[in-house]
């Protein structure tokens, strides 16, 4: 049994999430908690909303809110949207919390204070006519590198090149159109060629390991050759205050340097609110425990090189040395497991130009664990992958309804009509048993390529023995067993098929748990193999509001320490089983063209 820390990219609040977000951080770190939980396994399942930064700001000026207004109304909306979908987080908490402030604060600290935080003097934009600072994504200009005249301060979206507003040519303001002053500004940097010798040794033996997604380790240590100090503050009034300049509240921290440590933050949030403050030690103190990161791949390197060189600083274990402060020596990710991205009917998603499916208005026409299926069997694991509606309904109805959902149906409908209950078996042939031991087998293989983030196989394995199970039923015709004389045999083909739909839903509830605690009560249980995540609305446990008001937001948490084991489980014979509903929702052929009229894709 290990402990295992589930570390889920943390969402921005910059406006609800569409269904490409989810397929890259969300539904693959929910399958992975959930079988490590039935593996035995002690796992912390943590993230929360992203609420710092330019973006938020941006959104907030064109919503005309201040940016605590929107962050808090679209917190509460990725909240609603993430619990939907049933992901299955310990906490999932927010950036903007007094504990996340305080464990932030504290760590930079004692990076600076071990010596990997150099104060350098920059060039910073600011308006002319206001005299204030504009955010690297507030300018506009054409791209030094590929000449798209739309690139922005901080980066092209044209070329995907990171870039310094500097960098622009002929820069304005996004804001009024006017060209930028540059002026010197200070900022703290994180000393990253101190940092690169214990980065480039942790990866060197990542890779050894031999669990990583090969262009992953690649990627990152391709970050390694151009290593230099990388700004850690910004010229911007929203953000945490930099400790010691306080007195300078146009400077704040980067919102990158302060997200990645909302992991630590939210454990630490985590236990302080069960009970047991320092609970959350075992995830990140000790040596044997381990870490799995998920993201999409535009993620990568903050978490394979600046986040573990914040840790390496704070561990005083750069070239400088130094010592850990009261967090202890933190542990650095096990794996970093990144998905590529997903498009949809072959376009880049683009919330601005309306290119955009939204978890919530897919789950309010669809099932969760139909989206969930199309992630999982179809999702953009390791290639990009691509969403459309014709497959979305061909995956739904070819091998959710006619397959899974068939297997169930029938089973179910014929054990009511004959028995009314789960039979007692006469002796098994060899068919029987070849199918129930296929079943069984299942456990190490699809529970080894779930390890492995092999989840599209796994996912594949288990539908191919759906696949066998009916096929059973079609060598086998149960549902020609009409005579006296094949009652015997009736009743031992119908408890395969219960013993095997049993253990086929296990197999299946990481990636379909809505549907595994229907199918559960269906033979008798109680519906709960698989637990679902409740939202809690909970007080900030160390600030208030600045009117005085306590601070109340959201969280999603849950109880998953009663999930059945990883392991084939004993079906008892008399158990009452009624003709079931259906559990997957057919869909209309028709839904094809109206989704791809309702998103203008015709
Ligand atoms: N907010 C970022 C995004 O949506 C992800 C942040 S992950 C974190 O791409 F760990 F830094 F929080
Ligand atoms: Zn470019």
């Amino acid at each position: 049994m290990s402990t295992i820390l589930s570390a889920v990219a943390w969402p921005y609040a910059n406006g609800p999430r569409h269904i490409g977000h989810v397929a890259g951080f969300g539904v693959p770190s929910d399958v992975f908690s959930r079988y490590m939980r039935m593996a035995g396994h002690d796992v912390l399942m943590v993230s929360g909303t992203d609420e710092h930064g330019t973006p938020i700001l941006v959104a907030a000026d064109e919503a005309g809110m201040t940016a605590r207004e929107l962050a808090d109304k679209n917190n509460r909306l990725i909240v609603e949207d993430l619990v939907q979908l049933g992901l299955s987080y310990d906490l999932f908490t927010r950036t903007t919390t007094g504990n996340h402030y305080h464990t932030v604060q504290s760590m930079f600290e004692v990076v600076r204070d071990n010596g990997y935080m150099l104060v350098q003097t920059t060039r910073g934009a600011i308006s002319p006519s206001t005299g204030r600072t504009l955010p690297d994504r507030y300018i506009e200009g054409t791209c030094p590198i590929c000449g798209d005249p739309s690139a922005r301060g901080d980066q092209c979206d044209s070329c995907g090149n990171q870039l310094d507003p500097t960098d622009l040519i002929n820069p304005v303001s996004r804001i009024n159109g006017e060209t930028p002053k540059f002026i010197e500004t200070d900022h703290y940097f994180l000393d990253l060629p101190a940092l690169a010798g214990a980065l480039s040794r942790w990866l060197d033996e990542r890779e050894e390991s031999g669990t990583w997604r090969p262009n992953v380790i690649k990627f990152s240590k391709n970050f390694l050759e151009d290593i230099r100090p990388r700004a850690m503050t910004r010229d911007i009034d929203w953000g945490i205050p930099v400790p010691g300049w306080e007195d300078q509240p146009g400077k704040r921290l980067y919102v990158w340097f302060d997200a990645v440590i909302g992991y630590l933050s939210a454990s630490i949030e985590w236990a302080r609110r069960s009970g047991d403050p320092e609970a959350w030690r075992k995830w990140w103190n000790d040596p044997e425990a381990l870490s799995y990161y998920f993201m999409g791949k535009d993620n990568i390197v903050f978490h394979s090189q600046i986040w573990p060189a914040e840790m390496i600083g704070y561990n005083g274990m750069g070239d400088k040395g130094g010592e850990p402060g009261t967090f202890g020596k933190l542990n650095l990710p096990t794996e970093v497991v990144s998905s590529e991205f997903l498009t949809m009917e072959g376009k880049k998603f683009a919330s601005s130009r309306g290119i955009v499916i939204y978890v919530r208005d897919m789950l309010s026409r669809y099932q969760a664990d139909a989206l969930r299926y199309f992630i999982s069997a179809a999702g953009p694991e390791n290639s990009d992958a691509d969403f459309t509606w014709a497959e979305f309904v061909r995956r739904t109805n070819s091998e959710l309804v006619a397959g899974w959902g068939n297997l169930i149906n029938r089973t179910g409908a014929m054990i009511a009509k004959n028995f009314g209950e789960i039979p007692q078996p006469g002796e098994l042939e060899e068919i029987d048993r070849e199918l129930l031991k296929a079943i069984e087998d299942g456990f190490v293989e699809i529970g080894n390529l779930i390890e492995h983030h092999r989840q599209k196989a796994a996912i594949a394995h288990a539908m191919k023995l759906v696949g066998d199970a009916n096929k059973y039923v079609t060598v086998t015709e149960p549902f020609k067993m009409k005579g006296e004389d094949q009652r015997e045999r009736l009743a031992t083909v119908l408890h395969t098929l219960a013993q095997a739909v049993v253990n086929l839903n296990l197999l299946l509830s990481p990636f379909l748990p809505f549907a595994a605690n229907k199918v559960d009560q269906v033979f008798g249980g109680e519906g709960n193999v698989a637990p679902m995540p409740r939202i809690e609305e909970v007080i900030d446990l160390d600030i208030k509001r600045e009117d005085g008001s306590d601070l109340d937001y959201p969280i999603i948490t849950g109880d998953y320490t009663k999930v059945p084991q990883w392991a084939p489980r004993e079906i008892k014979i008399g158990t009452p089983v009624a003709k079931p509903k259906p559990i997957f929702v057919k869909l209309d052929e028709s839904i094809i063209e109206e989704e791809l009229e309702r998103y203008g894709m015709k």
